[in-house]
């Protein structure tokens, strides 16, 4: 696996990420309490053990944090900087200066469609009995950049098995928030709002496919998605939907945001695959955010070994 957790350091090697603690990050720090159950958490709520263990995981000296390609972590900087998500500005930087109307709490997921617990779910509730913890991917976008990034968050499989999809379920659809007020860009027409993507079943179940609420110790910021969001690290970066309100088990395959404006150009899969090009540019090299040089692209983001299996007999230049 690539999955490499995050390692604990000495007490000794403080960084001063602690500032970015507050009461509104305990709570969902605690929610994600993997093991424990609800009312245990209520419980433990103002207990200094559970503010230590979350405080500590902020702790880390991320620097010190690398994937088993022994790639070096992008900075928290680049990863909060430069954004796409194009509710908030269609720049790079503009995700980081206008996404501080989007209010991520409180916040509901809808789950729908072919599934047995269809229904609303607070935040917390939904994330509350899974098992969270930091895991490092590569995030690699069409146009060509990638970032080294520590997410923190779960698998997606224990979310869909908790809700007990049909036998006639194939798909599962994502959809963000839409609202002019915290998203005042939806007013424009750049893409058809609200952003949409969608996963084969078997590629959601895949361990590496994971639900995202934090990144690099914190809370997700805004301009990352918050407060929940999605990650497929052998995927182009747009697979990785934000600020979700709704996951939908379908029949069909879902006509994904990005496929359905240019659809010449970005299609359901959006496996990275430097053999096949965008339309306008070669996808064959990519530029990790910070170098100069650029590096040859990897089939699968370099996680081909453990997905490979999933398009078997499959024609990727046509399932691009
Ligand atoms: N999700 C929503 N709702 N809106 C968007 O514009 N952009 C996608 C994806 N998720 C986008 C989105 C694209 S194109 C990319 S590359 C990634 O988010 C960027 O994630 P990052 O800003 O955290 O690096």
């Amino acid at each position: 696996m690539l999955i490499k957790r995050s390692e604990d350091i000495p007490s000794s090697d403080i960084t001063p990420e602690s500032t970015y603690l507050n009461r509104r990050k305990f709570i969902a720090g605690f929610g994600l309490g993997g093991a424990l159950g609800s009312s245990m958490i209520r419980s433990q709520f103002d207990s200094a053990k559970v503010l230590e263990d979350e405080f500590s995981r902020t702790q880390k000296d991320w620097s010190r944090v690398r994937s088993d390609l022994d790639e070096e972590l992008n900075s928290y900087e680049d990863v909060t900087t430069y954004n796409n998500f194009y509710e908030f500005g269609t720049g790079k930087d503009d995700p980081a200066k206008n996404s501080h109307t989007l209010k991520p709490h409180p916040w509901n997921i809808e789950v729908d469609g072919l599934c047995a617990k269809r229904g609303t779910y607070g935040l917390e509730e939904f994330i509350k009995p899974r098992n969270m913890e930091d895991r490092v991917y590569r995030l690699r976008c069409v146009e060509a950049w990638s970032m080294v990034i520590p997410w923190y968050g779960f698998s997606l499989k224990e979310v869909i098995d908790w809700a007990e999809p049909l036998g006639s379920a194939r798909y599962i659809e994502f959809t963000s928030l839409y609202n002019l007020e915290q998203m005042p860009m939806q007013r424009s027409f750049v893409l058809e709002w609200p952003y949409v993507e969608g996963l084969r079943l078997d590629e959601a179940r895949h361990p590496l496919t994971i639900l995202v609420t934090g990144v690099y110790g914190r809370e997700l910021p805004n301009q990352n998605g918050a407060p929940l969001r999605l990650i497929v690290p052998w995927k182009y970066g747009f697979k990785g939907i934000k600020s979700i309100v709704k996951i939908r088990f379908t029949e069909t395959q879902p006509l994904n945001t990005w496929q359905q404006s240019t659809p010449r150009e970005y299609g359901f899969y959006a496996n990275v695959n430097p053999g096949v090009d965008h339309p306008r540019w070669s996808q064959a090299r990519e530029r990790r955010l910070g170098e100069l040089r650029k590096r040859p692209t990897l089939m699968f983001n370099g996680y081909g070994e453990q997905v490979a299996n999933l398009y078997s007999g499959m024609d990727l230049r046509l399932n691009f």
